[in-house]
């Protein structure tokens, strides 16, 4: 699939069938998140992959809503503030902007091979750093559910809610 086909179909899927992800299509979402660019090529990220019914129900505890219940596949994605880039003239660590580009490079891996995804943020940092033994210096990012959508359908029928471009772009300055 072409690129721009492919930003498009991407949807938040938030409706599952709990049929299980194909161990090659894990491999192949997890083969495009490995390539993602970070800063200074520092790849500051580490990976939770989560199949088994005791992970999903650690994953529901950390962010308790129907919705996920069906869903076969989590990916837990952290950071680790100890490998990213800060930057010289500010300090400013680059470690959210790694992890949102690869978050971003998984779910459009997942809607390639027609699977569902949904990136979520706003669950239980700190149960989800203890059931998942984080050492101290990882920080769990969010959570991207991933699945068959339970409306094939979804990928087309779903109209995005965006600003216009001229509410967002400006040529040359502010
Ligand atoms: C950083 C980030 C955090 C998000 N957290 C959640 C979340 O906790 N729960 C949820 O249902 N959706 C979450 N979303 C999904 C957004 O609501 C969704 O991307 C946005 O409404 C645009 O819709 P679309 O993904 O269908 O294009 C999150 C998205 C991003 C980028």
């Amino acid at each position: 699939m072409i690129f721009l086909e492919l930003v498009q179909k991407r949807v938040s899927v938030r409706d599952y069938i709990t049929h299980p992800i194909e161990d090659e299509k894990i491999n192949q979402i997890m083969e495009m998140g490995r390539l993602a660019p970070s800063a200074h090529n520092y790849q500051p990220w580490r990976f939770v992959v989560i199949t088994s019914e005791k992970g999903r129900d650690s994953i529901f505890r950390c962010y308790p809503r129907d919705w996920i219940k069906p869903v076969p596949l989590f990916i837990l994605v952290c950071g680790n503030r100890d490998e990213s880039w800060k930057r010289k003239s500010d300090d400013k660590d680059h470690l959210d902007i790694d992890l949102g580009i690869v978050i971003e490079q998984l779910c459009l891996a997942a809607t390639d091979l027609d699977l569902g995804s949904c990136i979520i943020c706003n669950f239980d940092t700190d149960l989800c750093r203890t059931l998942f033994n984080m050492p101290e210096n990882i920080e769990p990012e969010a959570i991207l559910s991933i699945g068959y959508p339970a409306d094939p359908d979804v990928f087309i029928k779903t109209q995005k809610k965006r600003k216009g471009i001229s509410e967002i772009v400006l040529r040359e300055s502010f």
